[in-house]
């Protein structure tokens, strides 16, 4: 163990080597093997970090041979100024047994993820801020009731404003057991769920990219929180679950792309 230990540490950059030391270190004074991430991800006048062996391939993924369900236009106003929103924001965990329309996913979906624009180089941008413009966060949804949506699982597709069909069937059980079984997982009529693709980030920022996609997510997520509490129904973010379960669910690889927050929705329960 310690003669690969000493393997590794050889083997990596003299600072980053350092970096390790250092954070196993504080691990143990502070009880908190954390501290090896941490220290990992820090830089300083003199180090600016380590590149990582990744090549950013494309802002979004596509399933080219899936149905396509294109999403209605989302509505331009809400009705609701901004600041009573974002006071208003809250964790909402009752969900009317009513459906979803396809309108409020599309809004929900549009105003989290959707690209707004272009770049200078080309490339897109979005209704939430990114770490170099890379674009980590995909969007998938666990529809149980939404009008005009069959029961099943789909991929955002934000460069087409459409769904794209993975599976037909009723997942939100399933979902539920991988959310450690907290009810209003399984109880919405659908959970969107976002994953961040590692490699967009770490292609450009190394090893502080495990921190900057997580940054990304966590503003995509602000943005499902106010679309929903704008039009008047409920969620709340859901960081516990079994990675391995939803990675199963979705069928994608846990290490290429790690799932980040479950937002289950609905109409709020009067
Ligand atoms: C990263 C993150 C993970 C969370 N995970 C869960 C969760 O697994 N289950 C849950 O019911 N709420 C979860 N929440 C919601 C918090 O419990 C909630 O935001 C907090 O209690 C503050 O309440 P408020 O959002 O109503 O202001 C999470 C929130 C964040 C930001």
């Amino acid at each position: 163990m310690g003669a690969r230990i000493s393997e590794l540490l050889s083997a990596l950059p003299r600072e980053v080597a350092e970096r390790i030391i250092m954070g196993a270190k504080r691990a143990l004074v502070k009880g908190d093997p954390a501290m090896i991430c941490h220290y990992l991800s820090m830089i300083s006048p003199t180090y600016l970090g380590m590149d990582l062996p990744y090549v950013h391939s494309g802002y979004h993924k596509s399933y080219p041979g899936s149905r396509k369900i294109p999403l209605p236009p989302p509505p331009q106003v809400s009705g609701r100024d901004a600041f009573e929103v974002i006071v208003s924001r809250r964790s909402r965990r009752k969900y009317a047994p009513s459906p979803l329309s396809l309108a409020e996913l599309s809004a929900l979906l549009y105003y989290s993820l959707g690209v707004t624009g272009r770049a200078w180089w080309g490339g897109p941008k979005r209704v939430y801020p990114s770490s170099g413009a890379l674009q980590p966060v995909e969007g998938y949804v666990v529809a149980k009731r939404v009008e005009g949506l069959e029961p099943g699982l789909y991929h955002y597709n934000p460069a087409e404003g459409a769904l794209e069909e993975l599976r037909k069937g009723n997942f939100s059980r399933q979902l539920e057991e991988a959310a450690i079984g907290q009810e209003h997982v399984g109880s919405a009529p659908a959970v969107i769920i976002f994953t961040i693709v590692y490699s967009r980030t770490a292609s450009k920022y190394g090893l502080r990219a495990y921190k900057f996609a997580h940054l990304d997510a966590g503003f995509a997520g602000q943005n499902v929180y106010l679309v929903a509490e704008a039009l008047g129904l409920g969620t709340t973010a859901v960081g516990g679950f079994y990675d391995e379960l939803v990675c199963s669910l979705l069928d994608i690889d846990c290490e290429e792309e790690m799932p980040v927050l479950l937002f289950p929705v609905g109409r709020r329960e009067r």
